[in-house]
């Protein structure tokens, strides 16, 4: 079954409530109205009601049924602002300025799903990556028993020999630049859960990467995720996890045997986590654009789910993110 597939399967079983920002965005108007009509999410579209109605008039879809909310006239603004306030007073912020930022509909989503009006977020069709973060690392904050918010690349490879039947999850590629080896440790345990909910692995098997095999190579870097490796063990000793692995040596069996004997992990790992930003950005790149596998992003680490969207989406790629944050929220 594809991701696809498997979301929208599970999206099925429990509808959740997914909060759009970007509400009057046309690509978003288009996703919220298939979602609708598929009776996949209930979608919360905000902005202004005449306007949101125009746009979908205009690209001819419907969004009967839809609920849309304005979070400059909404009752529910005043008790966004005085929950903001107590969140972020500690920060600087003054019951004037929670007032004024909930009359942004990233804060004002973000509000709604913290507390509850919501199951999940998804938004960045307009605004960028960091624009859509901050307010959810500032008020949505991590999971409980998790220290970093980060992200995993779904990625569908043509090759159906590597990983779990061409599927391979690559973190973190978008959110932390230069993670510590704490850091490190929590990423690969989040990617595992995201190949679990998202992907159905059933067995996830985490390779933490680097440029060395179990010592071949003596640096500050591979000692790095050599720590997070034994870390990652601590934490969540139940997990097939093993590090430090070079690329070929967690992907192709007869690599994994000779340079990584006896490692559960080596020549079939599913989830690849990469030591740093650039690694991972590169990386899930290379395979995209030079292996010619699809490549799909979520954030992962969050409390509740919040999901950011490149601004190039497509209507099916805003529609994917909603069935994988509905997803995320039923875990
Ligand atoms: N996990 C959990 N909490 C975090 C994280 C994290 N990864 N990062 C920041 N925070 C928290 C901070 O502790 C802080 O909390 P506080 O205000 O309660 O003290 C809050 O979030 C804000 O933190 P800042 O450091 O002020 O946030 P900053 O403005 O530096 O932005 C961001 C954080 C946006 C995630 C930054 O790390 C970033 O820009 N990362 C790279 C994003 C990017 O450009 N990715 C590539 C996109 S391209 C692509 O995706 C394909």
């Amino acid at each position: 079954m594809s991701i696809i597939d498997h979301v929208k399967a599970k999206a099925r079983e429990c509808l959740k409530r997914i909060v759009l920002p970007e509400g009057d965005e046309p690509r978003t108007v288009q996703a919220a109205a298939k979602l609708l009509q598929e009776r996949l999410v209930v979608p919360i579209l905000l902005g202004v009601q005449e306007q949101i109605q125009a746009v979908a008039k205009a690209t001819g879809v419907s969004l009967a049924g839809a609920e849309c909310i304005d979070p400059r006239t909404s009752p529910k603004s005043r008790d966004y602002a005085q929950a903001l306030y107590e969140l972020r007073k500690d920060k600087g912020v003054t019951p004037e300025k929670a007032a004024e930022l909930v009359q942004d509909p990233m804060y004002f989503g973000v509000m709604m799903v913290k507390v509850g009006d919501a199951d999940g977020l998804v938004s960045g069709a307009v605004h960028s990556t960091g624009d859509m973060l901050r307010p959810a690392l500032q008020l949505i904050k991590t999971k409980p028993g998790n220290k970093v918010v980060s992200s995993s690349f779904l990625m569908d490879c043509p090759n159906k020999n590597l990983g779990d039947k061409g599927l391979l999850v690559y973190s973190d590629c978008v959110v932390v630049p230069c993670p510590t080896a704490e850091e490190l440790a929590y990423i690969a345990i989040s990617a595992a859960e995201t190949a679990r909910v998202l992907c159905g692995i059933k067995e996830p098997k985490v390779a933490l990467l680097s440029f060395s095999t179990k010592g071949s190579a003596k640096h500050e870097l591979v000692s790095k995720v050599q720590e997070a490796t034994r870390l990652a063990h601590e934490l969540a000793p139940e997990l097939a996890l093993d590090g430090e692995l070079q690329l070929d040596a967690a992907l192709v069996p007869e690599v994994g045997a000779s340079k990584a004997p006896g490692s559960p992990v080596a020549g079939h790992a599913n989830v690849l986590v990469f030591p740093d930003l650039q690694a991972g950005n590169i990386g899930y790149t290379m395979t995209q654009r030079i292996g010619g596998a699809t490549a799909f992003a979520v954030l992962q680490g969050l409390a509740k789910p919040c999901n950011d969207l490149s601004r190039g989406c497509s209507v099916d790629d805003i529609v994917a993110t909603v069935l994988c944050t509905a997803v995320q929220a039923q875990a």
